[in-house]
């Protein structure tokens, strides 16, 4: 086997995190959905045109689509790549025994209970990113290109000579214990806990482990790509920021040898030989691309008076779906912020919503819930099911000086926010960290009504 890689941005304004620990700092360009352009070769990439007769350094020119051609063009995504091979250079697929990852949300009844897991434990024998992945839950189907699958992965090993791409959908990936180094066919990014990388529809990729082991969640969204959310009254600013999201630039293996692609196709996985890598994109320009995000820049915003308001608020990307402001997945964080609302019960209030809701903790303490829900945890709250503060929560938010702010620090939540009830898998149930008195947190809740005493 023979490998080369190469890496430049050319042309681009590219902004370069603080180095690694390991390894070189990566370039990254910024901005949310733009149409970018990278080549790691002077003149690789096309002027003028996206297939010219020659392509330069004989490469050739491939398009990768991640919405209809016809769609909106503020929803429309597309990549030209000019690659050392097709992508098509495989031999055929096929198909993989049925693992821990699916996408047959069917398989059992789902609950209107209230579920909690422990966190999951790291593997016990080498495992990489792919077969670590697990499903949770998840609803909708890659078939009707609605819904999405909730996942978690554990991984101790990294992906080398094996590749993988999702015709499913676009994998909102959320490591919470060590970092990824996700090469991708557009270049390499790295994600840490708190940050999240987003790998598009179709874009092959592999994962490295820069600590030597990664846990994490993942939400796979099989309906349109996630955007970020029109910001109304708050204004032009606030949230997540356009420039706070990174791209990579430009990235390829010369690599030939043995090589395997798996593909995540219509919920089962297949398997391909091929004698290269086919990260083998030398220059590349368009706007389907991935891309990652530090949730420790989330412009969080709430009340400054009474209240609080809902956590729409927190959203950080959405899924639309067809109707308007009813998404297919609402992408949701609990980042440090202040509370400082007055006359006003500050943790969430007690609730039960259309919406379905599976939560995740990256790192810290949930402010609703005293104990319980841990980091690499999980937590599943279902249409119409009833949740809220725990007892010692609401006991101590009660009777909280309200002259002082809450400052919530040193956290790091988050929700998959869904249109459709999840549907959590046979594994999830049986699972040994699916937590059996996660209902008790609020039967502690005693009765406070005196009607004579106003
Ligand atoms: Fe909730």
């Amino acid at each position: 086997m023979t490998t080369k890689t190469g890496t430049k941005a050319s042309a681009t304004k590219a902004s370069a995190p603080p180095r690694s620990a390991r390894g070189p700092a990566l370039a990254y360009m910024a901005g949310f959905g733009n149409h970018f352009a990278s080549e790691t070769l002077p003149g690789a990439l096309p002027q003028g045109q996206n297939s010219p007769q020659r392509c330069p350094y004989g490469l050739y020119a491939e398009q990768l689509s991640g919405t209809a051609f016809t769609a909106p063009r503020a929803a429309n995504r597309r990549t030209w790549t000019y690659r050392i091979r097709p992508g098509a250079t495989h031999k055929p697929f096929r198909r993989l025994a049925p693992g821990l990852l699916s996408s047959n949300f069917a398989e059992i009844p789902a609950t209107p209970n209230p579920l909690r897991w422990n966190p999951f434990p790291l593997p016990s024998k080498p495992t990489d990113f792919v077969d670590g992945l697990v499903t949770m839950a998840g609803n909708g189907s890659p078939e009707a290109q609605s819904g999405c699958g909730i996942h978690m992965y554990a991984t101790n090993r990294p992906m080398t000579e094996r590749y993988f791409y999702d015709a499913d959908g676009e994998l909102l990936i959320a490591p919470q214990h060590g970092r990824l180094r996700i090469a991708t066919e557009l270049g390499v990014l790295e994600a840490e806990p708190c940050e999240i990388a987003v790998v598009p529809r179709g874009v092959r990729f592999r994962v490295e482990l820069p600590d030597g082991e990664g846990r994490g969640y993942v939400c796979e969204n099989f309906g349109s790509a996630f955007r970020l959310p029109d910001l109304g009254p708050i204004g032009a600013n606030g949230l997540a920021n356009p420039r706070d999201f990174l791209a990579p630039v430009a990235a390829y293996e010369d690599r030939e040898g043995p090589c395997e692609l798996i593909a995540k196709f219509m919920g089962d996985l297949w398997a391909a030989e091929m004698d290269h890598s086919p990260l083998d994109v030398v220059a590349w320009h368009g706007n389907h691309v991935p891309y990652k995000y530090d949730l420790r820049l989330f412009n969080a915003i709430g009340s400054i008076s009474y209240d609080h308001p809902d956590p729409s608020i927190f959203l950080v990307l959405q899924s639309v779906s067809d109707s308007p402001g009813v998404d297919n997945i609402d992408f949701v964080i609990f980042p440090p912020r202040w509370l400082v609302m007055q006359h006003t019960f500050r943790p969430p209030w007690y609730h039960r919503n259309i919406a379905s809701e599976f939560m995740g903790l990256i790192h810290g303490a949930y402010d609703a819930k005293a104990e319980g829900f841990l980091p690499g945890g999980a937590s599943l709250h279902n249409c119409m099911t009833a949740h809220g503060p725990d007892a010692e929560t609401f006991d101590k938010a009660s009777r909280a000086d309200l002259a002082q702010p809450d400052i919530i620090r040193d956290t790091m939540a988050f929700m998959f926010e869904t249109r459709l009830a999840i549907r959590p898998t046979r594994y999830a149930l049986e699972a040994a960290e699916l937590q059996p008195d996660y209902h008790r947190c609020w039967q502690g809740l005693n009765r406070h009504f005196d009607p004579d005493r106003p």
